[in-house]
């Protein structure tokens, strides 16, 4: 039996790991602080990675080790007292370790921040220096690097806010941001989890899906939501002085971002895809978002997007004639 262990695993993305693990048959042991439960037949082993001795209460060995950790100390930590007991160790970094967000269609060998392992330094020089430690275990190391992670329970709100904006909007108009050469590429949470239970690859592996048009990425989600109306497109200038973010957070448009990020969307796939990476259809994953969303509710205070009553006030100040996506 495949003896697994999560550093995590009752979180969004690591629990569905867990999940994904014990549905193949494996033993699962799960190192969190405990904050949360464990998936059921997983065990909790309680332990605070930034205390004094938190592996302590672990035994054995492990045919795989998990860390989706972002912190650089915490990851380099963990290689250096489990490193020797785990055949291999998977470590979920992120696409925000690429330095150049400019480059369209670049590879796993393009350049990375540099990496750092201070404590207050960006996620992404954290998730390199992570990425350093972990590479140090050699062909025993893979690191996986998720772009956007889609999904029932997203607690981050992005992807979900144009299934709850379409879904709300009925037959009404819906804003949206400028869309001219902007794309979208997204990974869904249950293949991401499937990949990094199973795939047996090496190296640093992109976790996405297809770039594609975000008009297009937009339009899978209106079907999936039954949205009968239109759109009302703002530029980039109207948006940004009326104070509507980019990318994530209160009162922004999701999957927007800056003009310049123009591979930030476009990251290659096929790493991922030739070492056992398995997408869904955009329009299964919609749909499950769409259906989550309404469960949720989609009046819901929000991490991210903008509420009915902003999109409201910002509808009604553009004005203009609504139109079809594509
Ligand atoms: N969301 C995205 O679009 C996106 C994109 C690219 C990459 N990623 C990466 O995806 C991963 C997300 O994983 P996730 O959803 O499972 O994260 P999460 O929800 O933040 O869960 C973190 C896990 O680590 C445990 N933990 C946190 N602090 C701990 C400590 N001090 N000691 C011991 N355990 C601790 C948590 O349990 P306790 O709190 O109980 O300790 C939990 O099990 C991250 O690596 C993130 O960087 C996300």
């Amino acid at each position: 039996m495949t003896k697994a262990l999560i550093l995590g695993g009752t979180g969004w993305l690591s629990s569905r790991i867990a999940r994904r693990l014990l549905d193949e048959g494996a033993a699962v042991t799960c190192l969190a602080r405990g904050t949360r439960p464990v998936p059921p037949g997983a065990t909790l082993v309680v332990g605070d990675r930034t205390g004094a001795d938190p592996y302590a209460a672990l035994d054995g060995e492990w045919d795989l080790v998990v860390d989706v950790s972002t912190s650089a100390l915490q990851v380099a930590r963990a290689v250096d007292e489990l490193g020797d007991r785990a055949a291999r160790w998977t470590f979920v970094s992120s696409v925000s370790v690429y330095a150049d967000d400019e480059t369209v269609g670049a590879d796993e060998s393009a350049p990375r921040h540099p990496s750092s392992r201070a404590e207050d330094a960006d996620y992404g020089a954290q998730k390199a220096a992570a990425e350093d430690a972990v590479a140090a275990l050699g062909d025993r190391a893979l690191i996986v690097r998720p772009g956007l992670i889609v999904g029932k329970g997203d607690p981050s709100d992005r992807f979900g806010y144009w299934a709850a904006a379409f879904a709300r909007a009925g037959e009404r108009p819906v804003l949206v941001p400028p869309l001219a050469g902007r794309t979208a590429q997204i990974v869904d949470v249950d293949d991401l989890a499937a990949y990094v239970a199973s795939s047996r690859a090496v190296d640093a592996v992109n976790a996405v899906g297809d770039s594609i048009p975000l008009a297009d990425m937009l339009e899978i989600v209106r079907g999936a939501a039954g949205h009968t109306g239109g759109v009302r497109e703002a530029s980039e200038e109207w948006l940004r002085a009326r104070s509507v973010e980019y990318w994530m957070g209160v009162r922004s448009l999701p999957l927007w971002l800056p003009a310049d990020m123009t591979g930030f969307m476009t990251r290659r796939n096929e790493r991922f895809l030739a070492t056992g990476g398995a997408l869904s259809p955009l329009d299964a994953t919609a749909a499950r978002v769409v259906a989550d969303e309404l469960v949720r509710g989609v009046d819901r205070p929000r991490r991210a997007g903008l509420s009915r009553a902003e999109e409201a006030d910002l509808l009604a100040e553009l004005g203009g004639r609504s139109r079809s996506l594509r």
